[in-house]
């Protein structure tokens, strides 16, 4: 028989154990916030976002960790706290990172607990080559881990006549609006969107190279952004279907020719 002691024992268990599982861990929310620390120090001044140093006692509880989790959508909403930060940084739109809540609620205890200690001391940027960061961006100089070149997917208007890709947006005002070589520094080395850390979490960029787009993105900064040429898109996107057309048409008849080659011996039996 199981005496009263122990079902009372497992009873208080049972009511503990959720808590033990559902709180939140700043050792996790450590791990988690790498994934922020492109545009956020905690006590070492803003980068393209804000310091979040005592943010969690700034801000409501429930408003940060929708916000963590669904940036867009409050942006999209026109919460008011989001728009006035907006206007101040930038406007850079804060990217959904694919944050779950539990998640959230880690990251948010980690900024809790940080906000109390010293941040660690920053390294020392180092100093890049304009030329070289260039020639990194054309692919015409090799990534040091096999990332593929900038230029694939994106477009600035030092390059302007090259054309660079059109899936990644342009550019030619990065430097701005990372606020200059410190944060487009952490930036690079931290891609902050999902595409970007997609590719380059496996095959980084090196700190050196950094420096070098830094130095680089430094120049283009000085540009003015060009429009893209939406003729020539959709000109292209027309001979290249025009193109896949003839091939098709080509391909067919040397199939049809092979398909009669070998037929027509085969039933003229
Ligand atoms: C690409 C840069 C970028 C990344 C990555 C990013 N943020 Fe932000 N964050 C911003 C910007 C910019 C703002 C200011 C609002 C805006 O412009 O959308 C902001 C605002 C915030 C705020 C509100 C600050 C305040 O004063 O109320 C919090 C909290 C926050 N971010 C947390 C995070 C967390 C946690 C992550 C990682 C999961 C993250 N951010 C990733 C750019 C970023
Ligand atoms: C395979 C395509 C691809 C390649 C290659 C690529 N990017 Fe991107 N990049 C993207 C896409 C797509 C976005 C924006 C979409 C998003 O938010 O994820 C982006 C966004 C960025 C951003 C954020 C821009 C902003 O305004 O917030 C930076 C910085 C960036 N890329 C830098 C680079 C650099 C530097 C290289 C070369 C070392 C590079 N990218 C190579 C596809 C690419």
């Amino acid at each position: 028989m199981i005496s009263g002691i122990w079902r009372l024992k497992a009873l208080a268990l049972l009511l503990i154990l959720p808590q033990i599982a559902f709180s939140a861990s700043p050792e996790a929310g450590e791990k988690a916030f790498q994934k922020c620390i492109a545009c956020h120090t905690i006590g070492s001044g803003p980068l393209a976002g804000p310091d979040l140093k005592d943010v969690t006692t700034k801000r409501d509880n429930a408003w940060l960790i929708r916000w963590i989790i669904e940036p867009d959508k409050m942006l999209a909403e026109g919460d008011s706290i989001a728009t006035e930060l907006l206007k101040e940084f930038n406007n850079i739109p804060m990217p959904p990172m694919g944050v779950t809540e539990a998640e959230a609620k880690d990251i948010l205890a980690y900024i809790k607990a940080a906000s109390t200690s010293e941040p660690a001391p920053a390294k020392p940027l180092m100093k890049g080559d304009a030329e070289i960061g260039k020639k990194l961006f054309l692919g015409r100089q090799a990534l040091s881990n096999g990332a593929p070149a900038c230029v694939g997917c994106h477009q600035n208007t030092d390059i302007g006549g090259l054309g660079g890709g059109a899936l990644g947006v342009d550019l030619t005002k990065l430097y701005s609006r990372y606020g200059g070589d410190k944060g487009l520094n952490i930036a690079l080395l931290n891609p902050p969107s999902p595409i970007m850390a997609g590719i380059f979490s496996k095959q980084p960029i090196s700190e050196i190279e950094a420096a070098h787009f830094t130095a680089y993105f430094k120049k283009t900064n000085e540009l003015p952004v060009e429009e893209v040429n939406t003729e020539f898109f959709i000109k292209g996107i027309g001979t290249g279907i025009l193109g896949l057309i003839l091939v098709y048409i080509l391909i067919s008849l040397i199939w049809i020719k092979r398909l009669k080659g070998v037929r027509i011996p085969m039933v003229g039996k």
